[in-house]
């Protein structure tokens, strides 16, 4: 069983040297571990290939050591409030319709049947692995309001291919290079992290254990809601909820069975959402025409500027 580490930080950096205590403790629960620094990484914005830009790109090379894991532990720095943009770029090129399940599976029963996917997405049946996940943000603040939406974006690495969340870590204080050696709590909360996830791998998603702090939403633990009227909203996951008042208190509950289907953590939104995208390219697939004509409008306003080197990377 391997457990993949992505640090997101600085090499050597705080972010960095929690992964490896995290990796330390995966490894001491007989985990084979690798740690990918992102900086050592070429990831292009978009793929390398015709159109796009040339050079080298690291993306398919991330995706296969992905794919060849059970286990998914990711660590970053903590930059205005959320993760590094290197992680987000990862992110972006790793998660969404490549590696949904919900997408894997309807592209396999529509192949077995000798169908063709009305709309095309790579496909690769490694995503059914089950693979359990530890995340890990540093900052340098004390104060909770500068590493809000450090965790919520850290999802966006898992929920896609249903990776299970068995752990989570929020870091603050480390101001100074390196400094989160200094923090014996965060040392022994990220080897908790490794252990959550190591002490797990191969178990499928629902029996996955949940070891980090509980937070408010039931589905992904944290605890950033959006509020309209009495209605809640997970941002991180979209679990649905309502805000009750008890005893002159506010209080969140997500105890509808409906709201809670609704968050992307879930198999069912997943599959409805898969269903939506099926029924959009439906609908605007015979209007490929009209949207064409529509768009050539703006063809010949073209005020782009780029780099000389970007525009030779382009061509
Ligand atoms: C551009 C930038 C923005 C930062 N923004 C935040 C922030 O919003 N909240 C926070 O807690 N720390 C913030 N920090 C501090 C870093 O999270 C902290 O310095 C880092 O985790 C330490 O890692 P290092 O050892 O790699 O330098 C920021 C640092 C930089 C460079």
């Amino acid at each position: 069983m391997r457990v993949l580490g992505l640090s997101a930080g600085n090499p050597d950096g705080s972010a960095e040297l929690v992964l490896r205590v995290a990796l330390q403790a995966a490894e001491a629960e007989d985990a084979e571990v690798a740690l990918v620094r992102l900086h050592d990484l070429e990831l292009p914005t978009r793929p390398v290939g015709p159109g796009h830009p040339a050079g080298g790109d690291d993306g398919p090379w991330l995706w296969d050591q992905l794919m060849e894991s059970d286990g998914l532990i990711v660590a970053t720095p903590i930059y205005s409030r959320t993760i590094a943009g290197t992680l987000k770029l990862v992110a972006d090129r790793l998660a969404g319709p490549a590696a949904d399940i919900a997408f894997a599976e309807n592209y396999r029963r529509m192949l077995e049947a000798g169908e063709t996917p009305p709309v095309a997405f790579p496909y690769d049946e490694r995503v059914f692995r089950p693979r359990v996940a530890g995340f890990i943000a540093v900052g340098g603040a004390l104060s909770s309001q500068w590493k809000s939406l450090a965790l919520p974006l850290m999802h966006q690495m898992t929920f896609s291919a249903h990776i299970a969340v068995a752990d989570q870590l929020l870091v603050g204080g480390a101001g100074m290079p390196r400094s989160v050696v200094l923090d014996a709590r965060a040392l022994v909360a990220a080897a908790r992290v490794g252990r959550s996830v190591a002490g797990q791998l191969g178990r499928a998603f629902e029996d996955v254990e949940y070891r980090g702090e509980p937070g408010l939403c039931p589905l992904c633990h944290l605890s950033v809601v959006t509020v309209s009227g009495q209605a809640l909203e997970c941002a991180t996951c979209g679990a649905g909820g309502r805000l009750v008042v008890e005893e002159g208190a506010a209080r969140v509950r997500f105890d509808d069975p409906d709201g809670l289907k609704r968050s992307v953590a879930t198999l069912d939104e997943k599959r409805a959402h898969f269903a939506e995208v099926q029924e959009t390219a439906a609908t605007q697939g015979p209007l490929a025409e009209e949207i064409a004509r529509r768009a050539a409008a703006y063809a010949a306003f073209d005020r782009r500027i780029a780099p000389q080197a970007g525009r030779r990377a382009i061509a």
